[in-house]
């Protein structure tokens, strides 16, 4: 079954097999740009999608294709390394650049913790950024989660040479305060 979480202005899904090719043209765009030597091209964007959904299914982790309302792929969100006896996990996202700053990844990240609480009932998330990455630290701000200091590891976050990795964290209480 095909789960959809339904923000304002997108929609969040696991990447459909036909947007391979956005997808593999836009995580590489994405990794150039921070500095990430890591691309994907069409076949092996069609076996990320293959996986994704069997580690979707079994809990592993979730990888969320963003979706224009109008069905454009723009984007990943993921939730990976979920611990569900310590309740923790770690966020990971990216929108390719001519669809930012329209507000889509604050819609995107409101869904993608909402589904982590609820759903799979975590207590905190975690999200590890670049110093200079003001775009991802504001995203993450705007989402209320607060810079703090995490023995856990980043499965995702590379530091290039010259910068530093900050962790933020999203308390499932301050979350719960702000929605009523
Ligand atoms: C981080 C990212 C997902 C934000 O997506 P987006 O759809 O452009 O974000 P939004 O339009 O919802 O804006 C979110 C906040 O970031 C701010 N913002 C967006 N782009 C910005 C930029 N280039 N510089 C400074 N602030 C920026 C917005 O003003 C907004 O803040 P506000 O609520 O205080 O006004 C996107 O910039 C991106 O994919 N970057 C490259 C990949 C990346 O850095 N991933 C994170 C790795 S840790």
């Amino acid at each position: 079954m095909r789960i959809y979480l339904k923000g304002l202005r997108i929609y969040a899904t696991i990447p459909r097999i036909k947007d391979a090719n956005k997808l593999a043209k836009y995580y590489t765009e994405t990794n150039k740009e921070l500095g990430i030597d890591v691309t994907l091209d069409k076949i092996s964007a069609k076996e990320f999608i293959k996986t994704a959904i069997v580690n979707f299914n079994s809990m592993k982790e979730f990888h969320f294709g963003i979706y224009t309302k109008n069905h454009k792929f723009i984007g990943l969100f993921s939730i990976i390394q979920p611990n569900y006896s310590k309740r923790i996990c770690e966020i990971g996202y990216w929108i390719a650049k001519k669809y930012r700053e329209k507000k889509y990844g604050e819609d995107a990240i409101k869904i993608i913790t909402d589904f982590a609480f609820k759903t799979l009932k975590m207590k905190k998330i975690f999200a590890f950024v670049n110093t200079n990455n003001k775009a991802s630290i504001r995203l993450l701000k705007s989402a209320q989660f607060k810079k703090t200091h995490t023995s856990l590891k980043s499965a995702t976050a590379f530091e290039k040479t010259g910068t530093h990795i900050s962790t933020y964290v999203l308390h499932l209480a301050i979350y719960s305060d702000t929605k009523v």
